[in-house]
């Protein structure tokens, strides 16, 4: 897509153009663009219109009911903050105090609109003349163009001065490619100017990937992992006056009515544990509950604080999963209910599940190299029961568990 494609999109004709494509987006594409040309569009119109309807469809639940106003590249895509996650981030940067907000390296804008939702005047900084203009569309697609402006350039230039506080959600794809960076001194813009920043500008967040290496955390910030459903979705660093605590582990949900009993957040339903991630958990015997931790409290590294909560030990101080006497269905962690532990061997566990008529496995693991669909095939279940299999190391011993979910 460039910017003429985008601009005549933009146009009534483009508007039906996009209508049209809607209605026949996910199904056959050249079925489709037939569709689209019999409809009287011209070829470019209508493949532009096709792509933009695809991206959305494949968008799915990842910026909300506005999707259908947004424009959007496969790469933005890719690399936005998924609405829940932007929401919240917002929510907090405002109960802060934030009223003016630069985002550099702003994208198709899903942090910047969620800040101006959350009434934060966002000025966005972006490298990429589609994007930014992009980004520029979904502001005013989303009444929002007085509180998100955004200007096409080099976030590095930008004049921080301008604003109370700071957001920068680094590009970690390869331009081109689209290959994810891991090495945070590739990130674009580099890693120097992002950590530098957090010494100009008293208030400042960075997004980054959540398998960050804790030595790059800079030092009095708090770094925060976030989970959306369980799955782990990034980690940020609040800077300066932002930071409150030095670990944080904050667990949102998208499905609706998932979260009960959730706490914090400013205003957006979450749970959070905090802690100073710096704590060994204790270690003691497999015990009858097993926890499986939510990746965010694992990642931030507050097993320990987990620990404290379900009054639980570590079997093996290298694996993290916990074990209690007794249950409880905290929000941070999935509880099985264990009713064998045997040393890893796969005759004996295949002639126990048999004896047991097992015939569904789920099977998790931590600290084992087997692979788990190879380990179902060799196992030859049959009968009409389940179990949870859990591959493990129980003070360094493979082990596997049997285990059964804690239901009431
Ligand atoms: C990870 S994306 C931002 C996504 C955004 N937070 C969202 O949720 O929609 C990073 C963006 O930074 C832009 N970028 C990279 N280096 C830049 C620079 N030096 N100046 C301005 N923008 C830059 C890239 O083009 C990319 O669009």
């Amino acid at each position: 897509m460039d910017l003429d494609q985008l601009a005549a999109l933009r146009t009534p004709e483009g508007t039906d153009a996009l209508a049209a494509a809607t209605e026949v987006a996910g199904g056959d594409p050249l079925a489709a663009a037939a569709r689209l040309r019999s409809a009287g569009f011209s070829a470019g119109l209508a493949a532009a219109a096709l792509t933009q309807a695809e991206l959305r469809r494949r968008a799915g639940g990842k910026f909300g009911p506005e999707v259908g106003a947004m424009f959007l590249t496969r790469a933005g895509l890719e690399q936005a903050t998924r609405r829940v996650v932007a929401d919240r981030r917002a929510a907090r940067l405002r109960a802060a105090g934030v009223r003016t907000l630069a985002d550099l390296g702003c994208g198709l804008g899903a942090d910047a609109l969620a800040a101006a939702r959350a009434g934060i005047r966002v000025h966005g900084v972006e490298a990429d003349p589609v994007t930014a203009a992009m980004a520029a569309a979904n502001a005013e697609a989303a009444g929002l163009a007085e509180l998100f402006t955004v200007e096409c350039g080099d976030a590095t230039a930008f004049d921080v001065t301008r604003v109370e506080a700071v957001f920068c959600d680094p590009a970690r794809r390869a331009a081109g490619t689209g290959r994810r960076i891991f090495d945070p001194n590739a990130y674009s813009p580099p890693w120097d100017f992002v950590t530098g920043l957090a010494e100009r500008v008293p208030r400042t967040v960075v997004k980054v990937a959540p398998g960050l290496d804790h030595a790059l955390i800079p030092a009095g910030a708090e770094a925060e992992w976030v989970s959306v459903d369980g799955d782990l979705v990034e980690a940020a660093l609040w800077c300066g006056a932002l930071a409150e605590i030095p670990r944080r582990a904050t667990l949102l949900r998208e499905k609706q009515g998932a979260l009960t009993g959730a706490s914090g957040g400013a205003g957006i339903p979450c749970h959070q544990l905090t802690g100073a991630g710096d704590t060994d958990a204790p270690v003691g015997p497999v015990r009858r509950f097993l926890y499986d931790p939510d990746p965010a409290v694992v990642r931030a590294h507050l097993l320990a604080e987990l620990a404290a909560e379900l009054d639980a030990t570590l079997a093996d101080p290298t694996i993290a999963y916990l074990y209690s006497d007794t249950p409880t269905r905290p929000p941070y962690a999935r509880c099985l209910e264990i009713t064998d532990v045997l040393p890893f061997s796969l005759k004996r566990l295949r002639a126990l599940l048999r004896e047991r008529r097992v015939g569904r496995v789920e099977i998790l693991k931590r600290g084992s190299a087997l692979e788990p669909e190879k380990l179902r095939r060799d196992l030859k279940l049959a009968g009409d029961t389940a179990a949870s299999l859990v591959l493990t190391r129980v003070a360094g011993a493979p082990t596997v568990l049997i285990c059964r979910p804690v239901t009431a």
